[in-house]
């Protein structure tokens, strides 16, 4: 990377799978600054970050919370965690090889705790390190979609969460074990034979998928061959609002995420595998499209309705809850004031 690169406002891929989904990076800036200024340091805080990927965002914090504050960084694949600590060399970070869901308890409350991969469930062990009051921001795929992510800040009350800000951001997935790649792994892989090559034309990721029957997967993968129609939706709004809708008000039966040669898509499918709708571009929500059955994207449209009805909420209007059983997650989402 030179030293161009490194200062625009870009995420730095700094270690791919062979298929080119990343596994480590330095974050794009906006968003660390952002996710930092929400974190509420103060210089003497105990700190841990969950992905320490280059180390970077550890330096930063260990800037902020200064001689008196201690900042402990673990990432589960030890070629990162080397190369972070060779990075942080001189400073006083220290960075840790290990599991981030079982946060580092040997230096356990911490006032704050930062997470810089994303996760679909709080384990029970960031709960138990961060001390009460204390808090805990991490980036939550929503809604089984794999993709769609908020970022809420939460206070630590008792044995609950609660947020008290929400961001948008993506994040690569939290990983089991540092050669586990199955969260990058599509639900469902569209491909078609042309002669002697075989061409992918597109991957579909979420739980909906996954959850299909086997007759309705195989008429999910015929509808995604067909060539899709584009239908216009009036007026022109951003995705950025309506995405944060999508991820908290969406079915989950429903809500998908898609990815071709190009780029990401988020939508919907009906459950018989008969439709798909996909919003045809991240800026603006002027065009779906349209494949098979014109059910899911009857419903993406209503959703977008809904959404201008209530004054088209975003994510400074969304409130979340964690409540923990056996050592479970529960998160629940809400439209605040609303
Ligand atoms: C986006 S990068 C982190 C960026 C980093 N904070 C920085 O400033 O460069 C995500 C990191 O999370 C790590 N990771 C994935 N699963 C993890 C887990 N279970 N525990 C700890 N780290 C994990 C990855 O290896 C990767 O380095």
């Amino acid at each position: 990377v030179g030293i161009e690169e490194a200062y625009q406002d870009r995420a730095i891929l700094t270690k791919k799978t062979g298929a080119g989904h990343g596994l480590s990076s330095s974050s794009q800036p906006a968003i660390m600054a952002e996710m930092l200024d929400h974190l509420a340091l103060e210089p003497g805080m105990r700190v841990l970050e969950i992905g320490a990927g280059t180390g970077y965002n550890a330096a930063l914090l260990e800037r902020i919370v200064g001689p008196e504050g201690r900042v402990v960084t673990v990432d589960i694949d030890p070629e990162m965690a080397s190369r972070a600590r060779r990075a942080l060399k001189g400073s006083r970070a220290k960075v840790i090889i290990g599991d981030g869901r079982n946060g580092f308890a040997p230096t356990a409350p911490y006032d704050r705790i930062i997470v810089t991969a994303s996760h679909d469930s709080i384990p029970h062990a960031w709960l138990e390190q961060l001390r009460p009051e204390g808090l805990l921001e991490v980036p939550l795929r929503m809604r089984g979609s794999d993709s769609l992510q908020l970022i809420p800040t939460f206070v630590r009350e008792d044995g609950r969460l609660r947020s008290v800000s929400v961001v948008v951001g993506g994040f690569m997935p939290i990983r089991a074990a540092a050669d586990d790649l199955s969260p990058y792994w599509p639900a469902l892989n569209v491909t078609r034979a042309d002669g002697a090559e075989v061409k992918q034309l597109l991957s579909l990721y979420g739980q909906a998928v996954r959850s299909l029957s086997r007759a309705a997967a195989r008429r999910l993968v015929a509808t995604a061959c067909s060539e899709p129609r584009v239908r216009r939706v009036s007026g022109r709004s951003s995705l950025d609002s309506f995405a944060v809708f999508l991820a908290v008000t969406a079915a989950t039966r429903q809500l998908v995420g898609a990815m071709d040669e190009h780029r990401f898509y988020a939508g919907l499918i009906s459950r018989d595998g008969t439709s798909l709708a996909l919003l045809a571009s991240w800026q603006s929500i002027s065009r779906i499209l349209v494949f098979g059955g014109d059910q899911a994207a009857d419903e993406l449209v209503a959703l977008i309705e809904q959404w201008k009805g209530r004054g088209r909420p975003g994510v400074a209007d969304v409130g979340m809850t964690v409540s923990f059983r056996n050592g479970n997650s529960t998160i629940r989402t809400r439209w605040r004031g609303r």
